[in-house]
């Protein structure tokens, strides 16, 4: 596989999301470890959701990465779901589905939570502060 090959099968572009994506951005989800994400009817109710706005990065026509976030359109937006393939990490994938939220949302900042993406978020202009997800008080 000469320099050139390995280039042509990691060029990827970024896409809004439309349901035909569902499956694989359910496919990516199972791969990274998030089975509340790996049903392609989920994915596609959570990413057309109301204020939701989401986008994949596509290799021809494989899904190797996704983002979802909620926003108000005009100051905040909650990044709900980002992930790239293992196989596809360190290419700046992340970064420019980011950029897209920024740019599709209109939103000013984006908060999130991550238990093991904190290398990722700190390559980012960004402030520190403590994040919580909270469950159904009869849970
Ligand atoms: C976090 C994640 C989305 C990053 O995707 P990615 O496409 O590899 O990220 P990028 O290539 O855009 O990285 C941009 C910069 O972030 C930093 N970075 C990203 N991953 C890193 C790592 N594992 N270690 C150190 N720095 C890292 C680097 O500064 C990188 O720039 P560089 O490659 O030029 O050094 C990906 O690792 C992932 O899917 N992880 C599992 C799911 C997850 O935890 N998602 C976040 C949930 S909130």
């Amino acid at each position: 596989v000469t320099a050139l090959d390995t280039a042509v099968v990691r060029a990827y572009h970024l896409s809004a999301f439309t349901v035909d994506h569902a499956s694989g951005v359910a496919t990516v989800a199972a791969e990274v470890g998030w089975p509340s994400l790996a049903n392609p009817a989920t994915v596609a109710a959570v990413f057309t959701a109301p204020g939701a706005t989401a986008a994949v990065a596509l290799c021809d026509t494989t899904v190797v990465g996704f983002v979802q976030a909620l926003s108000d359109g005009h100051l905040q937006a909650h990044l709900s779901f980002l992930a790239v393939l293992p196989s596809h990490r360190r290419h700046g994938i992340a970064r420019q589905l980011t950029e897209m939220v920024f740019t599709a949302t209109g939103a000013q900042r984006i908060d999130l939570i991550t238990d093991e993406a904190d290398n990722f978020y700190q390559s980012l202009p960004h402030k520190r502060m403590s994040g919580y997800r909270i469950y159904p008080l009869d849970s």
